[in-house]
């Protein structure tokens, strides 16, 4: 039997994420908004596509939660985005309140579903998310250090003139400015960054990875980055659906690896049928580690507020 994914959000996020699963024939797709009209004209659009894909595409798209009953995979890209000057974290009290709603309804129909998230402040939203569902935590998972390691991986390949083909890259920690880009783990096929630029040009293009996101709020005004966010859910999506293990960046629970208790934060992953199959351990040097717990750091101090509203 075919598996069954919903997208909650049918948004910029939303609607190209099932677009990409549909193309990809990677199950039974649902497509839901609180906006009428919008997820099911979205939806009609994409089966309407299904002729020139040479592909049968299901699709449905609805207002209500019994449609998305007993789906094995749901990914919430529902909440606002970001518009010029605001950071993720403007979104936090607004997108609090959406992603708690959407959670009860999904567990409500979906009890045995993998949750993948997406709506931001990324990190935050997952602890919402964690918390409401009370899912194991191998089953609440953010999407962000894909996307993250997907920039610096386009921007090594425009500094360098190679194939993106050749080039792994790696971006731990939180979905905010203090990720943290891992030089060390980034490779041309196989041949550490840090030996093919110089420093400087490579502190470059981490900043501009760390800034990466408002690059394209600044560019497109009246929202944020679509096209590669979707990519980078859907990446994670067909590693959990096909069982292929993919060893991914993303956000997971820690409970003292990397030294960080309790916190949603961006570490390798090993992705599989049953969502979060194992943490890898990489050997940090004390630089990286104090880096991943500055911005740690920064996931708490909203994971405080989000506390203290509900309090
Ligand atoms: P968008 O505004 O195009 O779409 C959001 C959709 O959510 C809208 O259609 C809206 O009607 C819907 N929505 C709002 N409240 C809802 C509710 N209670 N139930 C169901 N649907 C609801 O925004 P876009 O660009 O699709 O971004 C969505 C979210 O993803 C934002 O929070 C954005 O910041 C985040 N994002 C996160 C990324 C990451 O790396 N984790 C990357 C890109 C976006
Ligand atoms: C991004 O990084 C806004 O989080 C979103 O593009």
């Amino acid at each position: 039997m075919d598996k069954k994914i919903t997208v909650v959000g049918a948004g910029n996020v939303g609607a190209t994420v099932a677009r990409l699963l549909a193309d990809k024939g990677l199950g039974d797709i649902v497509l839901l908004d609180v906006v009428e009209g919008l997820p099911e004209g979205k939806a009609l659009d994409l089966v309407e596509s299904a002729p020139m894909l040479k592909k049968d595409v299901h699709l449905l798209g609805t207002n209500d939660y019994k449609d998305t009953k007993g789906s094995n995979l749901v990914i919430i890209t529902a909440g606002l985005p970001r518009k010029p000057g605001m950071s993720r974290d403007d979104l936090l009290m607004t997108n609090m309140k959406i992603m708690t709603s959407v959670t009860e309804q999904i567990v409500r129909y979906s009890p045995n579903c993998i949750l993948i998230i997406v709506s931001n402040p990324l990190d935050a939203m997952c602890q919402v998310a964690f918390e409401v569902s009370r899912f194991p935590k191998q089953r609440v998972i953010g999407m962000a250090g894909v996307l993250d390691s997907a920039r610096f991986c386009a921007f090594i390949s425009m500094e360098l003139n190679v194939s993106v083909e050749n080039i792994n890259a790696m971006v731990l920690g939180g979905h905010g400015d203090s990720m943290v880009p891992l030089p060390r783990y980034s490779t041309v096929a196989g041949i550490p960054v840090t030996e093919l630029m110089t420093a400087e040009r490579l502190e470059g293009l981490i900043d501009r990875t760390r800034k990466g996101g408002a690059e394209i709020v600044n560019l497109l005004k009246t929202g944020s980055a679509f096209y590669a966010p979707a990519a980078s859910a859907v990446e994670m999506a067909e590693s959990i659906l096909k069982d292929s293990r993919k060893l991914l960046p993303c956000t997971a629970y820690l409970e003292g690896e990397y030294e960080i208790e309790k916190l949603f934060i961006g570490v390798p992953v090993i992705l599989s049928a049953r969502g979060i199959e194992k943490i890898v351990q990489l050997n940090l040097n004390k630089e990286e580690q104090a880096a991943l717990n500055q911005s740690a750091a920064a996931v708490q101090e909203l994971v405080n507020v989000i506390h203290q509203a509900k309090s």
